[in-house]
């Protein structure tokens, strides 16, 4: 990868997010020439903090992905364009389904005319999710699985991705996107469970309060610690082999709920945990069990999760005990 982006100008949206933050990281260390572009909408992942081991060398432009002007200077004279600025909550997508539409479709469609009207010759990579999934039909789930989501964020970041797809195959701006499952790690928010219910959790840890596990504790998940996620983007960058295909991440060792919880009392000798009823407005969009098939990204980019969950999740309740306040005191 490293003569790939070395030099090259490489946007990413959403990069004071907790993903893109960690890859615009990594591209500086590869020494790419690093645009972030963040509009700091308080909900959402957002923070100045992120950025800080790179402030002095990256643009961070302050500004909103639907802002189509905006991005037409933005998008032009990149080489890549790591695609993550998103709505993620899912709670919020029903609360406030335009914000979502707005955000995960419309401004995804607006960028990819700027890239056939501006700079045809970008590269994309674009940030999707399981949630496109709905409930499994069946277990690890793979790329053919049905899609079928249980959410107004599922639905948008369907048609974000599907936008990319079609802009590859019609107009040939190059994409490739990834649908990501749960991940963890150092930068991401913790205040509250708008980004994933890992969150929270580590807050409570952190703070030495109760984790409260919804249902029986029994739910499958599937979680790629964070670094592995800004591998599975920089190669799909670096590859045009690939372009015009989705792919799942995954991960070797699927876990319940209850499980993960007891692996984190454990790391941080701190805490207890609780099961409580599902919350009404959480359990109608709960997917159940759920964790991915990642074969295909492994046999095309030879990508496989490096970090097993009780190795990251040290690192991750590490770094908050360190850095809490930066993000929630
Ligand atoms: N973290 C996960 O578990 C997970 C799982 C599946 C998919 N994803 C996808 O990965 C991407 C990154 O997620 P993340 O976990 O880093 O979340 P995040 O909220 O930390 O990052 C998203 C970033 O996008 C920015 N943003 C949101 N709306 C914007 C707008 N209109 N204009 C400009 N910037 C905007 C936010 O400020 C934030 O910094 C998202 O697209 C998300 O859907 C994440």
């Amino acid at each position: 990868m490293k003569q790939v982006v070395s030099n090259k100008r490489v946007l990413v949206t959403g990069g004071a997010g907790f993903i893109g933050s960690n890859l615009a990281i990594k591209l500086v260390e590869l020494k790419a020439n690093v645009t972030i572009v963040d509009s700091f909408i308080p909900e959402y992942g957002g923070n100045l903090f992120n950025i800080n081991p790179i402030k002095n060398k990256v643009k961070l432009n302050i500004s909103d992905v639907r802002d189509e002007h905006s991005m037409k200077y933005l998008i032009k004279d990149q080489d890549y364009l790591l695609n993550l600025a998103g709505q993620t909550s899912h709670l919020d997508s029903m609360q406030n389904p335009y914000a979502d539409l707005e955000i995960n479709a419309r401004a995804q469609l607006s960028i990819l005319e700027a890239c056939k009207r501006y700079n045809p010759e970008i590269k994309i990579v674009f940030a999707s999710t399981r949630q496109i999934y709905g409930k499994p039909h069946y277990l690890p789930v793979n790329e053919n699985h049905p899609l079928h989501p249980v959410d107004v964020n599922g639905i948008n970041k369907m048609a974000g991705e599907w936008y990319h797809i079609v802009y590859n195959d019609v107009y040939k701006i190059r994409s490739v996107v990834l649908r990501l499952t749960n991940t963890y790690g150092p930068r991401m928010r913790v205040k509250d469970a708008r980004q994933t219910f890992l969150g929270i959790w580590i807050k409570s840890i952190v703070d030495g309060n109760k984790i409260l596990v919804f249902g029986d504790g029994k739910q499958i998940r599937d979680f790629n610690y964070v670094d592995d996620v800004v591998n599975a983007i920089l190669l799909s960058a670096q590859s045009n082999e690939v372009n015009g295909m989705i792919f799942n991440l995954g991960a070797d060792d699927p876990i319940n709920l209850e499980d993960t919880a007891k692996i984190m009392i454990d790391i941080a000798r701190t805490s207890s945990y609780e099961l409580v009823p599902f919350p009404p407005d959480r359990k109608v969009i709960d997917i159940g069990d759920y964790y991915a098939d990642y074969q295909k990204i492994n046999s095309s980019l030879d990508w496989k999760p490096q970090v097993l969950l009780r190795e990251g999740l040290k690192r991750t309740i590490e770094y908050y005990q360190k850095f809490r306040k930066h993000y929630y005191d």
